[in-house]
């Protein structure tokens, strides 16, 4: 018999609900809110009620898209965490009443392991997975951090960031030049059109394998603002080379520490990335080539499996079940955990 799990997304703004059979994909159905553009971030509370009016039709497309019955679900896996707190509540409350009315299991699924376990995500038998142990770059809006994979269920931190997350970083200094929320994507699109070495950004000097953001964003901001006293139309007349200065800075914060991380590590034979930010052109283009340099295997997932999404939460789900792993009706979620 076939292992069909539902996985669900609701830990901040995208309420997402997918279907894998057998590890295979069968659907993926994200819907995004777009009330957040308004306040140049996302509000919790309005997230929250945009997942309460969204929870229910993504989930009845995503099973009618993968073409099954909900009565054919194994499991029901869910975002426990970390996020915001309301919008996990909606996805949660909605896994217990639906696992409780087809009386399946529910599986929790840290929100990072899904990022991690993207690259398991299998359209057709020809998707090439990473083997254990491999390192992830995992860098989202909330979380920078270096891993080494042991197991599906089984990571190791060896460094991540003391204050911002990479996307924070994008997000806060776009909001800076005036882009709308979140900046990260309009800042990847601007970059392509600019010259990157035109401005130089303070980049941090701290020890080991953790990540700053935080000195960037601030030589970031005082760079514009003293420009602007003497042109009002700095930014728009250098927001192309803005963007690829900024994106050539934080690209070498990231790769500096991963260059480190990997040298102390020489069993590490492939390299993945994943989260929000390896969405972006250059954090891909750059991974791949210091992974040709290092005769490394690299692991690029694909742009829709590393922004927010149920699918990643449906794989990480299939290997917790696989192994048993369920949970009570009594779980509750949480804002804040490490991998
Ligand atoms: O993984 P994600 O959807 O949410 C979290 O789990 O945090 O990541 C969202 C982050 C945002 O900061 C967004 O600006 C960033 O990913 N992002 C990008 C790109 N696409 C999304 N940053 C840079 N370039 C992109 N193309």
């Amino acid at each position: 018999m076939s292992d069909i799990i539902l996985g669900i997304e609701s830990s901040c703004d995208d309420t997402s609900a997918a279907v894998i059979c057998d590890g295979v994909l069968l659907s993926n159905v994200i819907a995004s809110q777009s009330v957040h553009e308004a306040y140049g971030g996302v509000v919790p509370e309005l997230a929250s009620r945009a997942h309460q009016q969204n929870i229910v039709p993504v989930v009845s497309e995503a099973i009618k898209r993968a073409g099954i019955d909900k009565k054919d679900l194994s499991a029901i896996a869910f975002t426990a965490g970390p996020g915001l707190i309301g919008s996990l509540l909606v996805g949660t409350s909605f896994a217990k009443g639906f696992s409780t009315a087809l009386g399946i299991p529910m599986v929790e699924v840290n929100h990072l392991h899904g990022h991690v376990l993207a690259h398991f995500i299998k359209e057709d038998d020809t998707t090439e997975v990473p083997h254990f142990p491999y390192m992830c770059l995992l860098i989202s809006g909330g979380n920078s951090q270096i891993i080494i994979v042991e197991d599906y269920n089984k990571m190791r931190i060896l460094g991540q960031t003391i204050d911002d997350a990479a996307g924070e970083a994008f997000d806060k200094c776009a909001k800076v030049m005036g882009l709308p929320y979140p900046g990260g994507p309009y800042i990847d699109r601007l970059a392509a059109e600019g010259d990157a070495s035109r401005f130089k950004f303070s980049k941090p000097h701290i020890p080991g394998l953790d990540y700053s953001f935080s000195g960037l964003k601030t030589s970031f901001l005082y760079t514009l603002r003293d420009a602007l006293k003497s042109d009002a139309d700095f930014i728009e007349k250098n927001k192309a080379d803005l963007a690829a200065s900024l994106q050539r800075t934080i690209i070498e914060i990231l790769l500096d520490k991963l260059k480190k991380a990997v040298a102390l590590h020489p069993e590490i034979k492939q390299l993945a990335i994943g989260g929000g930010v390896s969405a972006n052109s250059g954090v891909r283009e750059a991974v791949a080539d210091f992974c040709r340099q290092r005769h490394l295997k690299a692991f690029i997932p694909k742009r829709t499996f590393t922004t927010d999404n149920a699918a990643m939460v449906a794989i990480a789900g299939y290997f917790k079940y696989k192994d048993g792993q369920f949970c009570d009706l009594d779980i509750a979620p949480f804002a804040r955990v490490e991998v």
